[in-house]
């Protein structure tokens, strides 16, 4: 693919369940090695944007090009790694070790029965070791922390060496410590390995400093641009964008206690 294309490319996009359309004529392009993060009320259909690119889920109307290809017919999904909206209500009680849960990210490439090389098994280890979990390999899944067990499935999606990640509000029910920790490692991914990061998080204020751009959604996009025009967006248009009063500019203190509540 031409190197100048953008990764993801979305044309004219709606989609609908039943009748209401949930997207409504969405234009956004991805450019190779950014990090976006998009933002919206509950409801907005950010997750269903995300299953569209995912190609889990159609386009009726317009279209989303992946990788220079349209996504109907794109076939490379081992380009792509996902850390789900539900990742963290894995079942903890799963007697899995943090080693096997992260092999099992390869099974796209090797299938699900095949017994790993040495090579698939140092693949492992390096992904496992790139969000800093090296010590925790042996253990099983459910004696981590919250934030622990973030790292391990981004570690299972990097198993696969995607070259786009993308994530559905991965920090749900991590703490404010593990949440910085944890966007200091997709931060790291981004500039460091090149990895185009596309992740929906309701705590903007806290990975501002690490994305390249902000998108809003709700329904139709109403704005993508840089964080510095994100955060000059003025507080009229970003409560437009909720349809009620928010406050999520994350500079002085006060507001950002209810910069947490904006979603
Ligand atoms: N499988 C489905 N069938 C019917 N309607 C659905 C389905 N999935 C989502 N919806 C509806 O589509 C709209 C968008 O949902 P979506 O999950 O994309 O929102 P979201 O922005 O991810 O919300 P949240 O912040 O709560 O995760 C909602 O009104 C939702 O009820
Ligand atoms: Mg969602």
């Amino acid at each position: 693919m031409d190197t100048n294309q953008p990764l993801i490319e979305i044309n004219n996009l709606s989609y609908r369940y039943d009748k209401e359309n949930v997207l409504e004529n969405v234009n956004l392009q991805v450019e190779n090695g950014s990090f976006l993060a998009i933002v919206g009320p509950n409801g907005s259909g950010k997750s269903t944007l995300l299953k569209l690119i995912l190609g889990l889920l159609n386009p009726q109307h317009g279209e989303i090009r992946m990788f220079g290809k349209d996504s109907n017919t794109f076939r490379e999904r081992e380009k792509i790694g996902f850390v789900s909206q539900k990742a963290n209500s894995f079942n903890t009680g799963f007697p899995a070790t943090v080693f096997e849960v992260v092999a099992s990210g390869l099974a796209k490439k090797l299938g699900l029965f095949r017994f790993l090389k040495k090579e698939d098994r140092e693949m492992v280890y390096r992904a496992i070791s790139s969000v800093g979990m090296e010590k925790f390999a042996g253990r099983n899944i459910g004696e981590l922390s919250g934030g622990q067990q973030q790292r391990v499935f981004i570690a299972r999606a990097l198993a696969g060496t995607p070259e786009l990640l993308v994530l559905d509000e991965p920090t749900v029910g991590v703490d404010a410590k593990s949440v910085q920790s944890f966007y200091e490692l997709l931060g790291k991914l981004n500039r460091e390995k090149g990895l185009t990061l596309l992740m929906v998080t309701h705590d903007i204020g806290a990975v501002s400093e690490k994305v390249t751009s902000v998108a809003c959604l709700n329904k139709e996009l109403f704005f993508h641009g840089s964080t510095k025009e994100f955060e000059q967006l003025k507080m009229e248009d970003v409560s437009g964008i909720y349809g009620h009063d928010v406050k999520l500019i994350h500079h002085d203190h006060q507001s950002e206690k209810q910069g947490e509540d904006m979603a």
